[in-house]
């Protein structure tokens, strides 16, 4: 069983955009322990959201560390803009990066955390060279772009896949899920020994920012 800490991220893609800096500053206050923020090009996923100055505004509104999620082609050639921006882990998907090995070490020399990202259809399988020279593993559990769609739980036999090989070679990695996480949801991915926990609309759909990020950590915790 995995001792890392549980990590809570809301996902600001469901915050009030008109009011990003206040939503960022109350969901730090509320007990966030990073800010995932998603980047999207338009082209990898049909969804265009925000760039690096977008994340400096975010930078500047929390001393939290910045979960950045690159769902973009070609993330090699903006990766330096984005850390300095004020991204401290960088997630990239490995379905956009044919020399993944050196990405992740591009992220690495930058100073930030990196993460490799795989697509629900991704298997385990496509990291398992470069699972030593990863920060972080990111899970989709749902097929990237929107907020607000529904959990896949076959994702959950490759988180435990992922943590077993992990745990051989890697055993500081974080293990992180995105997409469809909640009340119900956040349970049976920390049994699967998922630890960090991306939640858009399960937090930003409530009043209660502190109590939801309360409730999640500790169904988390109740799990494992
Ligand atoms: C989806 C994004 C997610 C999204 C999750 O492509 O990567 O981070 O905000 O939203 P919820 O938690 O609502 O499924
Ligand atoms: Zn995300």
């Amino acid at each position: 069983m995995s001792a890392l800490p549980i990590r809570i991220a809301p996902s600001i893609l469901a915050s009030d955009f008109g009011h990003l800096a206040d939503e960022v500053a109350a969901v730090d206050r509320a007990g966030a322990d990073w800010i995932h923020v998603d980047v999207m090009d338009g082209h990898f996923v049909p969804n265009l959201t925000l760039g690096p100055p977008v994340i400096e505004a975010v930078r500047a509104a929390t001393g939290k560390p910045l979960d950045v999620h690159l769902m973009i082609e070609a993330p090699e050639r903006s990766i330096p803009d984005y850390v300095r921006a004020g991204a401290d882990r960088v997630g990239v998907h490995v379905e956009t990066c044919p020399h993944l090995h050196r990405t992740l070490g591009q992220i690495r020399d930058l100073g930030a955390k990196a993460c490799v990202v795989l697509n629900p259809s991704t298997p385990a399988a496509a990291i398992g060279p470069v699972l030593a020279e990863a920060d972080q593993v990111l899970l989709m559990s749902v097929n990237p772009g929107f907020g607000g769609q529904s959990f896949i739980h076959a994702v959950l036999d490759k988180a435990r896949e992922i943590r077993r090989l992990a745990d051989d070679c890697n055993p500081s990695l974080e293990l992180e899920i995105d997409g469809g996480i909640s009340m119900k949801t956040i349970g049976p991915a920390a049994a699967a020994g998922v630890n960090a926990f991306v939640a858009g609309t399960a937090i930003f759909g409530e009043d209660d920012y502190s109590g939801i990020i309360e409730s999640l950590r500790k169904a988390a915790e109740a799990a494992r």
